[in-house]
Formats: C-alpha cells, sequence, structure tokens
C-alpha cells in the first residue's frame, strides 16, 4: 500500500479486520518494522484522537515521530499556483511539501473542508499535492472530504459488537451550531457499502450526501422510521452538499437529536459517534452515557486501525532510507 485515501487503498476488508484484530492482540509484534524510520503528523487544524492515536500506532511500530502543527509555528503556506505571493503567506506548498517529505518516511496529512468552495473541497488538493510532491507514502488523518482513519475504526469496533454477520447500520444526521464538513459521514457509508452492511441513511431535506457515497433508496427522511430495528446507530452532523447552498447550516431542529425514546425503536442498537460530541445537540447525555453507548472503545480502536495502514505503509517502503 502506497497511499491510504479512501476503503479501495485497504483492500479486502475482511482481511483488513482480521489484521487489525491480530494487531490488537500484541500491538508491540511489529516494533522492528518501524526501526530507525521517521512518521511526520502535519495537522492543518485541531485534534485530539487522530493526534494521539496516529502517535501511539507508530510508536508500537517502533518508529520516531514528528508532529508538526501547520497553523502554530510553522510559515503560512501558500497552497494556489500563480499567485503572487505579497501577503501574509511567507511559504509555497510547493517548497514546503518536498523538503517536509526529505526528513521522513512516510506522512500523514490532517486538513479540513473550507466548506466554501464544493469543487476545490471534492478535489482535495491539500492531500493529493502532498501524494503528488512528497515523494512519500502519505495517509489522510482526515481529509476534506473523507476520514478513512476513523471509519476503520468504525468498522473493526461494529465487527466486535455485532450479532448478526449484516446488521442494519443508520447513519443519522444530528444538529450541531456551526457548519461542518462531510468527510465522516461520506467515509462511514463508503466503507459501510463497502463492507456490506444494511446501510440506512436519515436526515432532514437538503442534507442529501454526494450520491458517490449514498445512493437515494439508502435514504429514509423519518428518522424515527430509520431507527426501527437498528443494530447500530451512528450519530453525525455535517453541512448541506447541494450546490446551491453548499457548506451551509440549514437546520439545528433539536427533534433530530438521538435520545433515549428514539433508542427503544432500535433492536436494542448500540450508539456510535467519532467525537467530539455536543452533548445534547447531537446525543443526550443518557445515551452517550449508556452501557449501549461504543464511543469510547470506538475511539480507542483508532490505535489499530492507524496501526495496520501505517504497518501497511512501512511494508511497503524499499529498504534505503529517506535520509540517505
Ligand atoms: N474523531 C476524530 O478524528 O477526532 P479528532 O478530531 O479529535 O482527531
Amino acid at each position: 500500500m502506497k497511499k491510504f485515501t479512501n476503503v479501495a487503498d485497504i483492500g479486502d476488508l475482511n482481511a483488513a479486520v482480521a489484521e487489525a484484530l491480530e494487531i490488537k492482540k500484541n500491538r508491540f509484534a511489529y516494533t522492528e518494522l518501524g526501526r530507525n524510520k521517521t512518521l511526520l503528523m502535519i495537522f492543518f487544524n485541531s485534534s485530539l484522537r487522530t493526534r494521539l492515536s496516529t502517535q501511539k500506532a507508530a510508536m508500537n511500530l517502533g518508529m520516531n515521530v514528528m508532529v508538526l502543527d501547520v497553523n502554530q509555528g510553522a510559515w503560512k503556506l501558500e497552497t494556489e499556483r500563480g499567485v503572487v505571493m505579497d501577503g501574509d503567506k511567507a511559504e509555497h506548498l510547493l517548497e514546503a511539501i518536498p523538503v517536509m517529505g526529505s526528513y521522513c518516511d512516510i506522512i500523514g496529512v490532517r486538513s479540513f473542508a473550507g466548506l466554501k468552495n464544493k469543487e476545490e473541497d471534492y478535489q482535495e488538493r491539500v492531500v493529493e499535492q502532498f501524494i503528488k510532491y512528497s515523494g512519500r507514502p502519505v495517509f489522510s488523518m482526515e481529509a476534506a472530504t473523507g476520514h478513512p482513519l476513523q471509519s476503520f475504526a468504525d468498522l473493526i469496533t461494529i465487527e466486535e459488537y455485532k450479532t448478526t454477520a449484516r446488521p442494519k447500520v443508520v447513519l443519522t444526521w444530528a444538529p450541531h451550531p456551526k457548519a461542518l464538513p462531510q468527510a465522516v459521514p461520506n467515509s462511514f457509508a463508503e466503507w459501510m457499502n463497502a463492507a456490506d452492511y444494511e446501510l440506512v441513511v436519515t436526515h432532514p431535506v437538503g442534507y442529501e450526501l454526494d450520491p458517490r457515497f449514498v445512493r437515494s433508496e439508502q435514504i429514509e427522511y423519518d428518522q424515527r422510521k430509520a431507527f426501527e430495528g437498528a443494530d447500530f446507530i451512528y450519530a453525525k452532523n455535517w453541512s448541506a452538499f447541494a450546490d446551491e447552498n453548499y457548506g451551509q447550516v440549514l437546520s439545528v431542529d433539536r427533534d433530530w437529536t438521538v435520545d433515549s425514546q428514539k433508542m427503544a425503536l432500535t433492536n436494542n442498537a448500540y450508539f456510535m459517534h467519532c467525537l467530539p460530541v455536543r452533548r445534547n445537540m447531537i446525543v443526550t447525555d443518557e445515551v452517550i452515557e449508556s452501557e449501549r453507548s461504543l464511543v469510547i472503545p470506538e475511539a480507542a480502536n483508532r490505535e489499530i486501525s492507524a496501526q495496520v495502514v501505517i504497518k501497511r505503509l512501512l511494508e511497503s517502503l524499499e529498504t534505503v532510507s529517506c535520509n540517505d
């Protein structure tokens, strides 16, 4: 594996989950693989889970880890080619990327949707430029339109807790005061479809996701109806995807908050969310604190999904060090 930005990069999902569960039993089995290898983690925006779990995963593999917060202490980066750089941006990504690549063996990139220009966001310019110009294997630690490390952790979690071969998994929109990207729901739907689970997506009219990820027949606009018989409820907010209101908040209707009454409609479903979560907007205290809430084991599995991905990228490296 030379890069990891979507479900196709990981290949066979059964094999990936099996590898994850094997690593979980002994996460220090491959400490030699990463010896004298360096992971550079680059953050264009904030993170708690991704930062800690990915760093831990790399350390489990024996790697050295460097973390760069682009917005704290680095030069401000210009991303557009052809711009006259007479503003506040002192360095161009086109120099910064190969320079960063020269200091490491593998690069993890965390970027975020601008939510102003749909075409720009869906081109994934930042992560794609790292893939093109760094000369290193690159993996997404969440990009503008996808969060594959999260979805892989979600898949591992569902595989651990499911009691039927093909569980009913419901992705539900829930209210949030700010405009959030479609990255997590896009990836979640992509991975759940690849796993061939019964996926139902519920949201208010106007929040339809990219049809490349969610087919129209998978949408149920009645949230309560969608919850009926569900084995897993995955809550997440996202902003509008449609051209006419891309990136906008169309509703903060708290009738969409996941609460105990709605959970009672399910097949005693587990509750999931990628975190961070706004309590009593997305989900009530009662549901997130219930014994059916998986938010903590789900976050813990971020270490495992990251470790599988970094392990596979390490295995793809040639024996020559980038520092040679
Ligand atoms: N779920 C997730 O990616 O969390 P962070 O934004 O804290 O990394």
